[in-house]
């Protein structure tokens, strides 16, 4: 590997000129500037990031905590984080913790033997004791998606409740008055808000709630499928469903196919998130759209912001669902 001396005899300039030009810690000419990126050009001169990071007490490295990078909706995040933060010049390290604790306290502890300079977070459950650690070692920390019991942070997250009562608004529109839901795992609060607007959505039509009609899924697609088989075997059966995310409404699909009934004539299907897959399904999916590419984007806004200015108030970025009706609904797609 060339050494820093080598690029600046090569460059005719002191090895503290090029110092400055990898920096960017004073002003160089045009003129020596491209000589010493020529030299490097040349040499195949890479700067010692560690040794940079160490000086400057930045990595330019940001950790990105998910539960299930798998889960489109997390994958369509991610992607949206990593845009923003490359375009901003900071690298991203993915951790995946499948929803487990225990690899979440290692991924953290990962991150923080790294010195990342921030961490966006989406924690596995409702409260996190590593997220608490990172907080108490000074690391700035934004929570995507879900609220962290007991932390007052950054937040980015959609309207839950909103999006759960917009679905099932939509189904009553539609003339549906037995409609079944599944929900995601109990414990996460995304999950239990959009269970909740669902609720009020058919006590607000003067609708009891059957909780016969309301089977727990995992936010996978089998979990979708194998509760919309019970439910569409419930007396009376449902002629909609409400699925509180994605996968698990691809799920439904498949089970209806595998009853033989029509979607949306025998049952309807609303699902939640909007991941790029829900238009190709067949028929394309009603669902809530949770604006991920702009969740991304202000994530990664919140954190630089924070590392800019430690003492700010944590904000709290909060985007309204939206319904978008395609063909699982009877709309058109
Ligand atoms: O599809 C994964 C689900 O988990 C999404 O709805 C997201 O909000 C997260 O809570």
């Amino acid at each position: 590997m060339p050494t820093i001396r080598e690029v600046a005899a090569l460059a005719g300039v002191s090895p503290t000129t090029v110092s400055h030009v990898v920096n960017n810690t004073r002003f160089v000419s045009a003129e020596v500037r491209q000589r010493v990126l020529s030299a490097m050009d040349e040499l195949g001169y890479r700067p010692n990031a560690l040794a940079r990071s160490l000086r400057r007490g930045e990595t330019q490295t940001l950790g990105l905590i998910l539960p299930d990078s798998a889960n489109p909706f997390f994958a369509e995040i991610g992607r949206s984080i990593e845009d923003a933060a490359f375009e901003l010049g900071y690298n991203v390290i993915l951790c995946n913790t499948e929803g487990d604790l225990h690899k979440e306290n290692l991924y953290v502890d990962v991150l923080m033997k790294k010195q990342v300079d921030g961490v966006i977070f989406v924690v596995a459950g409702d409260r996190s004791d590593s997220l608490v650690s990172m907080i108490k070692h000074g690391v700035s920390v934004v929570v995507v998606d879900r609220d962290v019991a007991g932390v007052s942070l950054d937040t980015v997250m959609t309207d839950n409740y909103q999006g759960g009562y917009l679905a099932t608004q939509h189904l009553l529109s539609l003339g549906h008055t037995c409609i079944g839901c599944i929900s995601g795992p109990s414990h996460l609060t995304p999950s239990a808000q959009r269970v909740t607007g669902y609720r009020q959505a058919l006590l607000d039509a003067g609708l009891t709630v059957a909780e016969s009609l309301i089977l727990r899924g995992d936010f996978r697609p089998e979990s979708g499928r194998s509760a919309a088989k019970v439910l569409l075997n419930h007396t009376p059966r449902p002629t909609a469903i409400f699925a509180c995310n994605d996968m698990m409404a691809i799920g439904v699909l498949r089970a209806a196919r595998e009853l033989s009934l029509n979607v949306p004539n025998d049952v309807a299907v609303v699902g939640y998130d909007d991941i790029e897959l829900a238009s190709y399904t067949a028929p394309p999916l009603t669902t809530i759209r949770q604006p991920k590419a702009e969740i991304g984007r202000a994530a990664v806004q919140l954190l630089l912001e924070r590392l800019n200015q430690r003492e700010l108030a944590p904000r709290r970025e909060l985007y309204p669902a939206t319904l978008v009706i395609r063909g699982t609904c009877g709309g058109k797609a």
